[in-house]
């Protein structure tokens, strides 16, 4: 049987790259696994099933699980984009990144009140993930939960995020 030990494993560590000095995290493989797959979609899943209407997933890395959590729970799933790619963005949120600033955004197709899990890759930061929540508070949802695959420790991701889900510590 996988377990998450066996999917954390397949998460492969990239020097240099995109820049050096970075280490990147490429969970492809694991998403490549079938078994690694559908543990890590059920473990995200979770603390939250039967608690939440629809997933958010953040444009790019979160959407390689969000249909997958979705399809896990039975709910839907809502894209948060970046900035000009929605045709009918309903709420914007810009946030800071290492160099510079980016905006992501999102359309109101819920009803008034919906229960959202937020659902990314990864916290390094955190400002990714408080700009997703800032968007769904800004249109009127409810945020149900906030879940990563894996968090980078000590960054204090985790102390602008509040509580996070996250499957594998890095
Ligand atoms: C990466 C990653 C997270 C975010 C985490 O996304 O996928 O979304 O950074 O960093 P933070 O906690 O410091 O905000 P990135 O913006 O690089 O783009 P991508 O998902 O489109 O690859
Ligand atoms: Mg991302």
């Amino acid at each position: 049987m996988t377990t998450l030990a066996d999917a954390e494993a397949l998460i492969a560590t990239i020097p240099d790259f995109p820049e050096p000095g970075i280490q990147f995290k490429d969970i492809s493989p694991l998403l490549a696994d079938p078994a690694a797959l559908a543990v890590v979609i059920d473990a995200v899943v979770e603390p939250f099933r039967g608690r939440f209407d629809v997933v958010a997933g953040i444009e790019a890395r979160g959407f390689m699980l969000a249909g997958a959590v979705a399809i896990a729970a039975g709910v839907g799933m809502v894209p948060i984009r970046k900035a000009g790619k929605l045709p009918r963005p309903a709420a914007s949120v810009s946030y800071d990144l290492e160099y510079g600033r980016a905006t992501i955004e999102m359309s109101s197709d819920l009803p008034a009140g919906a229960r959202v899990l937020l659902v990314d890759d990864i916290l390094a930061t955190g400002g990714t993930l408080v700009a997703g929540q800032r968007l769904i508070a800004e249109l009127g949802y409810e945020l149900a939960g906030t879940a990563v695959l894996m968090e980078l420790d000590g960054l204090g991701g985790r102390d602008v995020v509040g509580d996070v889900h996250s499957l594998f510590r890095i």
